[in-house]
C-alpha cells in the first residue's frame, strides 16, 4: 500500500494529509491517534453526498502553529507574545469554533451576526475572560451597538477602524481600538485587487494624528498567498507605519498580520509555517529595535490554513460519459454539485486535491472531469483544464460503486453553499474521539422547498 499512499499523496504533513492513509482493502481512512475512521464505510452507512469534519485536525494544527511561534519567540528573545485569532468567516460551524477556543484561540469576526454568536457564548459563560475578539468588516449601527454592549459586559473586544466614518463612529467607544492599513503592495494572489476597498493608506492614517485608545495596527492583504515574499512585503510596509504611528500613539503594542497563509489545495507542497514565523518575528523585532520601541504582540488571522484540511466532501460517481477531443477521456457525474457545495470551484476556479475513497489500489486509472448534478454547464471540475485520475468504472465488480473525496474543503465552502436547481446539501458528519455525530441531516425536498416559500 506504500506506493499507493505515495501516489495519492497521503500521509504527508507538507500537503496536510498526514492523518489520511489507505487500508489493506484500498480504502481511504483517517487516523486520530489509535482511532481509525474508514471513509468508505461512512458512505455505506450515511450515503452521499457527504461532508465529514474532523475537529481534532484543527486542534493539532493550532497547537503546532502556537508551538512554532512560541519556540522562535523564545529563541530570538523576542519580548512580545504570539496571539492567534480565528477568523470566523472561514467556517462558523460550531464544531470548528469551539475546539479552537478550547485550544486557546481568540476570535476575529466580520459581521454583526458573527458577533451575535460570540455574545451568546459570552452570556452562557463559556469563555475564559482572557479571550479577545477583533471586529473587522464594515460596521453597521447594529454591529457597533453589539460591540459596545459586549465591551460593557467585560469582553476584551477590539473594533478595527476601516475608514474615517468608523473613526468618528467609534470616537466615544470606551475600549481599545485598532486601525486597518491598506499596505498598497502588489502580490500574486487572486484577492489582491488593483484597487482595494479595505483600510486606509499609511499617509491617511498618519494624518489622523493621535487616535484615541489605539492599540493595534492591522492589515489583511489577501487569501492563499503562495509566495513567502508576498507575506513579508506587506509586513515591511506595515512596520514602517507602525514605528511612525507609535510616536503619536505610544499605547500601540500589537501588529496583526491578517490572514492568507496558503493551503496546498492542489496537492502541491508550498512553504511551512516555521519558515514564515521566523521571518515575521525577526522582521518585527529588527524594525522596533531600530526605532528603540518595545516589541509588539504579533497577531495572525490565518483561517484557511487552520480549518481547510479538517473537512472532506465525498460524492458517489453516478455514471460516466465519453469526452471527445479533450485531455480527459470521461465525464464522471457526481451525486452533488460543485456549484452548490464547493462554490469556489466555480467562483474562483479553485483547484482541489481529489482522491478515490475506495479502490485506491486500482491498477488502471482513467483521466476524468467531474460533472455536478445541476443543469449548469459550469457545474464541473476539470482541475483547471487538466484531468483527474480515478479508477475505471468498468473494472468495478457488479453492484460495486466508486466514491471520490475532495480534500481540504473545511474553509469558506459551507457559508458560500447554495441550492441551485434545489439540490440538497450534503449530509454532514463530525467525528472526534471515535464518536460520529450527524451535524446536518440530509435535506428533504420539503425542507429545501420551504426555504423558497413552499
Ligand atoms: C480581515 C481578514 N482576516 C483574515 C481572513 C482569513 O483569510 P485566510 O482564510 O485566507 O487565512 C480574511 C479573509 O478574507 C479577512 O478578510
Amino acid at each position: 500500500m506504500k506506493t499507493y499512499r505515495k501516489f495519492w499523496k497521503l500521509g504527508r504533513p507538507d500537503l496536510s494529509t498526514e492523518f489520511f492513509d489507505i487500508n489493506r482493502d484500498g480504502e481511504l481512512v483517517v487516523k486520530e491517534g489509535n482511532y481509525q475512521y474508514n471513509l468508505h464505510d461512512l458512505t455505506k452507512k450515511f450515503g452521499t453526498s457527504l461532508e465529514v469534519a474532523f475537529p481534532f485536525i484543527i486542534e493539532r494544527r493550532l497547537q503546532e502553529l502556537m508551538d512554532i511561534f512560541s519556540r522562535w519567540i523564545k529563541a530570538y528573545r523576542y519580548r512580545g507574545k504570539f496571539i492567534y485569532h480565528y477568523p470566523m468567516k472561514a467556517s462558523q460551524n460550531k464544531e470548528f469554533v469551539l475546539p479552537i477556543i478550547s485550544e486557546g484561540g481568540n476570535l476575529e469576526v466580520t459581521s454583526a451576526n458573527e458577533l451575535w454568536l460570540v455574545k451568546r457564548l459570552w452570556e452562557q459563560g463559556q469563555f475564559n475572560t482572557r479571550i479577545r475578539v477583533i471586529c473587522n468588516g464594515p460596521k453597521t449601527n447594529y454591529y457597533l451597538s453589539l460591540i459596545s454592549e459586549l465591551k460593557d459586559k467585560g469582553l476584551q473586544i477590539t473594533p478595527i477602524i476601516e475608514d474615517r466614518t468608523e473613526l468618528a463612529a467609534l470616537n466615544g467607544f470606551k475600549g481599545e481600538v485598532g486601525i486597518r492599513l491598506d499596505p498598497d503592495v502588489k502580490i500574486r494572489a487572486h484577492w489582491d485587487k488593483k484597487i482595494g476597498r479595505f483600510g486606509m493608506s499609511a499617509q491617511e492614517i498618519l494624518s489622523l494624528g493621535r487616535i484615541r485608545n489605539l492599540k493595534l495596527l492591522h492589515y489583511h492583504i489577501s487569501k492563499q498567498i503562495e509566495y513567502q515574499e508576498d507575506i513579508i512585503a506587506p509586513l515591511k510596509k506595515a512596520m514602517e507605519l507602525y514605528v511612525k504611528l507609535h510616536k503619536t500613539n505610544p499605547n500601540l503594542d500589537m501588529i496583526d498580520i491578517g490572514g492568507g497563509f496558503p493551503v496546498p489545495f492542489e496537492g502541491k507542497p508550498l512553504f511551512g509555517v516555521e519558515a514564515v514565523a521566523k521571518r515575521v518575528i525577526r522582521l518585527v523585532q529588527k524594525a522596533t529595535d531600530r526605532a528603540g520601541i518595545p516589541h509588539p504582540d504579533i497577531l495572525c488571522e490565518w483561517g484557511s490554513y487552520l480549518v481547510a484540511p479538517a473537512q472532506v466532501t465525498i460524492y458517489r460517481i453516478l455514471n460516466e460519459k465519453p469526452i471527445a477531443r479533450a485531455v480527459a477521456k470521461k465525464w464522471y457525474v457526481i451525486d452533488g454539485s460543485f456549484m452548490n457545495d464547493l462554490k469556489d470551484t466555480w467562483a474562483i476556479h479553485q483547484k482541489w486535491h481529489v482522491v478515490p475513497v475506495n479502490h485506491l489500489a486500482a491498477k488502471k486509472l482513467t483521466r476524468t472531469w467531474l460533472a455536478g448534478l445541476s443543469c449548469d454547464s459550469d457545474d464541473k471540475y476539470t482541475a483547471g483544464g487538466n484531468y483527474i485520475l480515478l479508477p475505471r468504472l468498468e473494472d468495478l465488480a457488479n453492484g460495486d460503486q466508486q466514491f471520490v473525496a475532495i480534500l481540504d474543503t473545511g474553509a469558506y465552502q459551507d457559508a458560500l453553499a447554495s441550492h441551485h436547481c434545489l439540490l440538497s446539501s450534503p449530509i454532514k458528519l463530525v467525528i472526534q474521539n471515535g464518536v460520529i455525530t450527524v451535524a446536518r441531516k440530509r435535506e428533504t425536498a420539503e425542507e429545501v422547498g420551504k426555504q423558497f416559500g413552499w
